[in-house]
């Protein structure tokens, strides 16, 4: 179970949870995907779309009488979808003042038979750091950064590990920052060199270290700009369907194929172990910075960094 997760928006995350569960499903794994952006981006790339009075993510989130299953939509034999629609902007307000606020997709969730049997769960997050984020952090058990070579692309990093660290501490021990993957990749350039030479030596200096990034890798491979890759969402189809040659797919492909080497699949029987260590957990107190990524640049002082290093959370 892999959240794809940045407080920064137009980073790749969506369109790195459509591309990759494509390629899973397509070499033979069983995939499902979570839209949590009220966008609903990642819906709509699948070509997707909820039918009126039909129930979607939104509806698992705030009613507690539907379950996932009711809301899950088949995309392709091996490839499930739980849709959003831009509705679910509403969840944040709506779930602020419950007491399982963050635990409710987990526990949905776990209930499920459809998701029960998978090799992968993908959960495609909001640009914010709220509780959509927050409940896909209690649910995962990996998070990926998707991101651009920036230098003002790790600026946001220490928040966004500090997040992660909260649910970790809290009711997801288990949950692991496991990889940061470059999209928009243009390996030619010197400040895309700096900044992956930059990354793994932050990241190597926290090996061994109690925090859930301490096995983080930068992915291989970072996926290059590719125009094909910001066309086939128009037309509602993965990249595999669009042009299933381009280099966009190469790079989809070459890293579900690292990913499924590395990593055994691992959704079957975790959701369950999930649900029952939600059933003694206390709900996290979001603290009022984790609510919004002003509120988390207003409470907590930005990284002082004058280049582009990436700052020790
Ligand atoms: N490797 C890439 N090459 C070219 N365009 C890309 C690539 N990855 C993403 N895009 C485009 O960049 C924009 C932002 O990507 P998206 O996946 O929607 O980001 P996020 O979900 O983080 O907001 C989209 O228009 C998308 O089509
Ligand atoms: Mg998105």
């Amino acid at each position: 179970m892999i959240a794809f997760m940045n407080q920064k928006g137009g980073v790749g995350k969506t369109t790195t949870a459509v591309n990759l569960a494509a390629a899973l499903a397509q070499s033979g794994r069983s995939v499902g995907v979570i839209d949590l952006d009220p966008q609903a981006h990642l819906t709509l790339h699948f070509g997707a779309e909820v039918a009126p009075g039909s129930p979607s993510v939104y509806d698992v989130l705030v009613d507690e009488g539907t379950p996932v299953d009711e809301a899950v939509m088949r995309v392709t034999e091996r490839l499930l979808l739980l849709p959003a629609e831009t509705d679910l902007a509403g969840a944040e307000v709506e779930l602020a003042g419950l007491p399982d606020r963050t635990l409710r997709l987990a526990r949905k969730c776990a209930e499920s038979s459809m998701l029960r049997g998978l090799d992968f769960l993908l959960i495609d997050c909001p640009p914010s750091l709220g509780l959509l984020t927050l409940n896909a952090l209690v649910l995962a058990r990996e998070v990926m950064v998707p991101m651009q070579a920036h230098f003002l692309a790790l600026q946001g990093l220490s928040k966004l590990l500090e997040t992660v660290s909260l649910v970790s501490r809290g009711v997801n021990p288990d949950l692991r920052v496991t990889g940061i993957l470059l999209c928009m990749y243009e390996g030619q350039t010197r400040l895309a060199a700096e900044v992956v030479g930059d990354l793994e030596t932050y990241l190597e200096s926290h090996r061994g270290e109690a925090v859930p990034w301490r096995d983080c890798r930068v992915l291989r491979p970072a996926i290059r700009r590719n125009i094909k890759l910001a066309e086939c969402p128009s037309f509602g189809r993965s990249i595999f369907d669009y042009d299933a040659h381009c280099p966009g797919a190469e790079d989809y492909l070459a890293l579900a194929q690292n990913l499924t080497v590395e990593a055994e699949p691992s959704v079957n029987g975790e959701t369950a172990e999930r649900a029952a260590g939600i059933e003694t957990a206390h709900d996290i107190e979001p603290p009022v910075v984790v609510t919004s990524v002003q509120g988390a640049a207003a409470a907590a002082p930005a990284p002082q960094g004058s280049g582009h290093a990436a700052e020790a959370p």
